[in-house]
């Protein structure tokens, strides 16, 4: 199988989109073109470190009733641009039989909404954090991960790289502006998620998910059924169902790390801020879309 790890551009040399060594070219055409003939596929998407696994926990409560004994969650909704997801049947064996019983084939992802399968029978949830904490979980994430995509240097130069586009999954700017302008018509079934609005008011936003996803919810049974499996401190205490296994973590790395709003800030000096600032002009040299507006 061929190993992508580089560069997939898309036509444009400044738009870089690296990958991890465990996604293929190959893999990628199957991801463009899949389908299902039998459920309605749901993708849970978002650029890396903005609450993707959170996001996979709540929507796996919603569609099993608030189920907590399962094994792990990558057998409920797997890594879809990842070579395992497509080639390894013991694999595809366990998760497909949840996906049978769910009603959806659902899986995460962290591609851009042009790389992905189109139609009536999908639905799609972007979930889309403040980059200044998604580049500082994002360093403590590949620095921590003890295989191969390790990140070895310091976070200045991991920084740097992450803006000009040479860490895997390219500019979030960028993924964020897809997803987000392809939210805007309604055919194209996408619910927009802030992993901030999760943070202030989890049960709202997950009476939006289950609203989303026709469940029929009360608000009592959300806050009573659904809303205890889904708090940090839970997840936490159920690492071994949520810390992903397509990779191996340095001792003592939690991936349910810190969760929280404005981390960032204990590294983000001024000249950080004014790199972040130049990234976003540069992006929009008209002016920031209203979506960003108050989110900057
Ligand atoms: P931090 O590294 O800032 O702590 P992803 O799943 O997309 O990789 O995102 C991981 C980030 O989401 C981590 O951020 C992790 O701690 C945070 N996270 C996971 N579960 C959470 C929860 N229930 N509440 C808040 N944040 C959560």
């Amino acid at each position: 199988m061929e190993e992508t790890q580089n560069e997939i551009n898309n036509n444009k040399n400044e738009d870089r989109f690296l990958f991890l060594p465990i996604t293929s070219k190959e893999t990628l055409e199957l991801c463009l073109n899949y389908n299902s003939n039998i459920n309605s596929i749901l993708f849970l998407s978002s650029y890396p470190k903005s609450g993707t696994t959170w996001l996979q926990c709540i929507v796996y409560q919603l569609l099993s009733y608030g189920n907590e004994l399962f094994e792990h969650i990558s057998y409920i909704s797997p890594f879809y641009e990842i070579n395992k997801t497509w080639f390894d049947l013991n694999y595809y064996n366990k998760y497909h039989e949840n996906h049978l019983k769910l009603g959806y084939d659902i899986f995460n992802t962290h591609l851009r909404w042009n790389m992905l399968p189109k139609g009536n029978n999908i639905k799609n949830i972007y979930i889309y954090r403040n980059g200044r904490d998604v580049v500082y979980s994002f360093f403590q994430h590949l620095s921590n991960q003890a295989d191969s995509g390790t990140y070895n240097g310091t976070f200045e130069e991991f920084y740097n790289d992450w803006l000009n586009s040479n860490i895997p999954y390219g500019s979030w700017i960028k993924h964020l502006k897809t997803w987000i302008e392809a939210a805007q018509d309604p055919a194209n079934n996408i619910l927009l998620l802030r992993y901030e609005d999760l943070k202030l008011n989890l049960l709202q936003s997950i009476e939006k998910i289950s609203n989303f996803l026709n469940c029929n919810y009360t608000i009592q049974q959300l806050e009573e059924v659904i809303l205890p499996h889904c708090t940090f401190d839970y997840m936490k205490s159920h690492k071994h169902q949520y810390e992903p296994i397509s990779v191996g973590w340095k001792p003592g790395f939690e991936f349910i790390r810190k969760g929280q709003i404005g981390d960032s800030d204990c590294i983000f000096n001024e000249h950080y801020r004014q790199l972040f600032d130049q990234m976003i002009v540069k992006e929009f040299p008209e002016g920031l879309p209203i979506w960003l507006q108050d989110y900057i």
